[in-house]
């Protein structure tokens, strides 16, 4: 039986992160992903980046292209009202953000990672994660291949195998669907703004982001029951339009979608995130909706905390950061689901009751007001301080 030191099931975002960090680190690993590496490439996702997560990137040495092509934000604008209300980032949490597609971030790790990932490995299964030596088996060109190993990272996703391997009493998940879903298009065409806007219309959301200085990405509130085929170019750029206020919407370039999709909104959080010798990380432990692009924070935080872990482990044979692991990462976890909630919460279309949206508007003419309130939007949106101490935290009932 082959043998190495973690067992990474899934090559996306959160798996190629930790294998290239702990590859940096001297410790061995071994990525199983069902898919092929063009068909994981091919998935269009977000593209905001804390600063905490660009720093990890770089520590993982795959920041070079993400420097170099990356757009530097310092704030972003909330339209409501017809107005506008800009949140000053770097005046109000002294952090800037980054835009830079996922896709990019998965090309820049997959080239990273190069042979320490199996692409196209079916009927993954997890063996044993109670035990010491956990064992690993899947199926590769038809033969099937078994890997015994001392650690297994679950960034498989949502849908992965890693959380369905825990039995059900041993695991308590938290989940809201939101009653509406995003229909996002990318289109080469100069965005609308330097920087993002997210607007609440009486109509529903919208979101004005991009890609680079030629690609934009548009989002709007669609009904979960619309289909693609539903929404014509020209249906998205006009409805697009009526939800902003008028001189975004005058200036609106508008052009053939490259990419049109539409994306459920839940919140998900699955606790505990670790389970003997096997980790949740990233989507496999928790979702949040699109709305404050924490999703792929969230993994990269996950991942920074676990990483250390291991590299201590296999350092010096300490588990303290190790069983530190599930209640660190969950506490930021729920401070970032409360914030995707709440601004989801805010800026949404929920039903047709006027008291509702009158009460949207209230609270984001408070903010335009309240320095104190838009200095909370900034530090949560630009991604809160890591609590790097190190020190065992106080046992939290996770
Ligand atoms: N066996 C092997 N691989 C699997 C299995 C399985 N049984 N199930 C899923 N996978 C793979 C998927 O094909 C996918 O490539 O695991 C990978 C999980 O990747 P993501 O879903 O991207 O999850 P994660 O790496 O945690 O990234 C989270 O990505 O989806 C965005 O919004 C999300 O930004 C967040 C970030
Ligand atoms: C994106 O660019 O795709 C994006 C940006 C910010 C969000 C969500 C998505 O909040």
């Amino acid at each position: 039986m082959a043998k190495t030191q973690v067992v990474i099931v899934g090559a996306g975002p959160s798996g190629l992160m930790l294998s290239q960090l702990l590859h940096r680190h001297g410790i061995d690993s071994v990525v199983l992903e069902r898919q092929t590496r063009e068909y994981v490439e091919a998935r269009i996702r977000a593209g905001l980046l804390e600063w905490g997560t660009v720093e990890l990137l770089d520590e993982a040495g795959v920041g070079e292209r993400m420097h170099r092509e990356g757009l530097v934000h310092d704030g972003f604008s909330l339209a409501f009202d017809g107005r506008i209300h800009r949140i000053d980032l770097k005046g109000l949490a002294g952090k800037h953000v980054l835009v830079y597609g996922q896709t990019e971030i998965q090309k820049d790790l997959a080239d990273a990672a190069g042979a320490r990932v199996v692409w196209e490995a079916k009927e993954v299964a997890i063996h044993d994660f109670d035990s010491a030596r956990p064992r690993v088996s899947y199926l590769k060109d038809g033969v099937r291949h078994e890997l015994e190993c001392e650690f297994v990272a679950g960034c498989d996703g949502y849908h992965g195998v890693a959380r369905a391997s825990v039995p059900k009493e041993r695991i308590t998940t938290h989940e809201r669907i939101y009653p509406f879903g995003w229909l996002g298009i990318l289109a080469d065409v100069p965005p609308v703004d330097h920087e993002l806007i997210y607007a609440n219309h009486a109509r529903g959301f919208a979101l004005c982001s991009m890609r680079s200085t030629k690609r934009s990405r548009y989002y709007i509130q669609c009904p979960l029951e619309d289909k693609v085929e539903d929404w014509s170019d020209q249906r998205f750029w006009d409805e697009l339009r009526a939800r902003l206020p008028a001189d975004y919407a005058n200036r609106m370039v508008t052009g053939p979608s490259i990419e049109k999709s539409i994306a459920p909104l839940r919140s998900f959080v699955a606790e505990p995130m670790r389970f003997g010798r096997l980790f949740l990380v990233g989507d496999a432990a928790h979702i949040v909706p699109p709305t404050g692009a924490k999703g792929l924070n969230l993994a990269a935080a996950d991942v920074r905390v676990l990483y250390r872990a291991i590299v201590e482990y296999f350092r010096g044979g300490s588990t303290a950061l190790l069983d530190e692991y599930s209640p660190r990462a969950l506490a930021r976890v729920w401070k970032a689901t409360r914030f995707s909630w709440w601004f989801t919460t805010l800026m949404h279309k929920f039903g047709d009751e006027a008291f509702a949206y009158k009460l949207q508007v209230a609270e984001l003419d408070y903010l335009s007001d309240s320095e104190a309130a838009s200095k909370a939007v900034a530090e949560n949106y630009v991604g809160l301080d890591f609590d790097d101490d190190h020190a065992p935290r106080a046992r939290r009932a996770a």
